[in-house]
């Protein structure tokens, strides 16, 4: 399907939660944009959002409470579904339904990481967007951070056209454990820290190893060794804290998840080069707040960066004491002491260059570079390093046993 481009575009947010917050901050940095409204099932959550909309200038934003009313209000061009992984494939049937049956104007989706559990799903949420005629983009922000785009600019220019193609990137994405129930349920959230978390890092990795001239699929996965763990949130205590912050649902004394986990993928670029992917996430990093650990290395040069080796710190003494926040750093875990701070996380992190660059395709009609194909590989990736994990062998592409494989924590096993 071809669209017209708009002067702008109005967006539509299904979800209320810690994320959809974080895109509507970023927003700020993104224009030609207006947010046309927000669905939840829940009033409070819908007035919150329409009111930090409001106080944004980003728009009118307002609530609607049923899903169908939202995308069929006729004055919303593209929905972000910002709503948990186990919704996924429902609001993406809703809007398929609502579009197919003429009953919606709009043209455009873009979905949060990951895009599915499961491959089966991924491959649901691409047929479905395409099907519908719909224009997709993945959020994943981590290849639209700053030093990301950056620095993945200065290393191929410079660097690679000189000596040659990079051939192995780091990615570590660590913190002290997510905020929400959902997250810690392996059946919801479709696992544990792998899932939550090595989305962004296999990705990212991805990113920086492909040839910014050509197109992702470019590389091609040879072969996945995953490991993963629970490491902390097992312990007895640990656990406990677990369940009685989020009840009886989060257990983890008998159904815990992993909470660590490493990855290795083998790529290949089409002149056969090899080239590696080691990732590591977890949910037990107890430091200043959230760690994004990036590399890539080459023949004759590197790159580095490191989210909390920011460049502007604060130091605060004993004697100062008030509320917990997040206010330095995202799932921060001190209030005191030497602190780094991101003066701009929404930049720093990729989502106001994300949101840019959806935005502007969605309005001119285009597909996005990122997009539900590139969730799909990543889906592919992690299912390969959750079964290698499962298996305790090395997954070698293709691999069809994937097509239906669900890891062993979201099988509840
Ligand atoms: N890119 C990143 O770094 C990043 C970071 C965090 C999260 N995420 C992704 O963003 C998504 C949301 O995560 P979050 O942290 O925002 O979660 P969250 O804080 O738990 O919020 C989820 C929101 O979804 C809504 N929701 C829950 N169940 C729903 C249902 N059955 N149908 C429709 N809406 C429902 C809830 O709103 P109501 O109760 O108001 O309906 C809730 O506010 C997840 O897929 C997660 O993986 C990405």
């Amino acid at each position: 399907m071809t669209f017209e481009p708009k002067d702008a575009l109005r967006i539509g947010i299904v979800g209320t939660g810690f994320i959809a917050e974080f895109h509507l901050r970023s927003l700020i940095g993104v224009r030609n944009v207006t947010v046309h409204g927000v669905y939840s099932r829940n009033k409070d959550n819908r007035d919150r959002i329409t009111a930090l909309s409001q106080s944004l200038d980003l728009g009118p934003c307002p609530g609607f409470d049923s899903l169908e009313a939202l995308v069929q209000s006729g004055e919303i061009d593209a929905i972000w579904i910002l709503s948990p992984n186990h919704t996924r494939l429902a609001v993406m049937e809703t809007i398929y339904d609502e579009v197919k049956a003429g009953r919606s104007s709009i043209r455009a989706v873009a979905c949060e990481k990951p895009l599915a559990r499961t491959l089966r799903e991924a491959r649901r949420m691409v047929e479905l967007v395409e099907d519908a005629g719909l224009l997709h983009g993945y959020l994943e922000n981590q290849v639209f951070c700053t030093p990301v785009i950056r620095g993945k600019e200065i290393i191929w220019r410079r660097a690679a056209r000189t000596t040659g193609r990079p051939y192995l990137a780091r990615a570590a994405e660590e913190h002290s454990g997510p905020h929400a129930a959902w997250f810690w349920q392996g059946d919801k959230q479709g696992g544990g820290a792998l899932s939550d978390m090595m989305c962004h890092s296999v990705e990212v990795a991805r990113h920086l190893l492909t040839d910014p001239e050509k197109p992702r699929e470019s590389l091609k996965v040879k072969s996945a060794v995953g490991k993963v763990s629970t490491l902390k949130w097992s312990r007895p205590t640990y656990a406990d804290e677990l369940a009685e912050k989020y009840g009886a649902e989060v257990d983890f004394r008998n159904r815990p998840t992993e909470d660590f986990a490493y990855g290795q993928l083998v790529l290949e670029d089409e002149d056969g080069t090899e080239m590696v992917i080691e990732a590591t996430t977890s949910w037990a990093y107890v430091g200043a707040g959230l760690r994004i650990k990036l590399e890539m290395l080459g023949p004759e040069y590197s790159m580095e960066f490191d989210s909390l080796s920011s460049g502007l710190k604060v130091f605060m003494s004993r004697r100062v004491s008030g509320a917990e926040g997040e206010d330095l750093v995202e799932k921060q875990n001190s209030e005191q002491g030497l602190m780094p701070v991101l003066e701009d996380e929404a930049g720093v992190y990729g989502y106001t260059d994300e949101n840019r660059h959806m935005v502007e395709r969605f309005r001119k009609g285009e597909l996005p570079d990122e997009n539900f194909h590139d969730g799909l590989a990543v889906v592919e990736m992690m299912m390969a390093l959750y079964l290698s994990a499962e298996k305790q062998a090395t997954v070698t592409f293709p691999c069809p046993e994937l097509e239906d494989y669900v890891p062993l924590v979201a099988r509840g096993a």
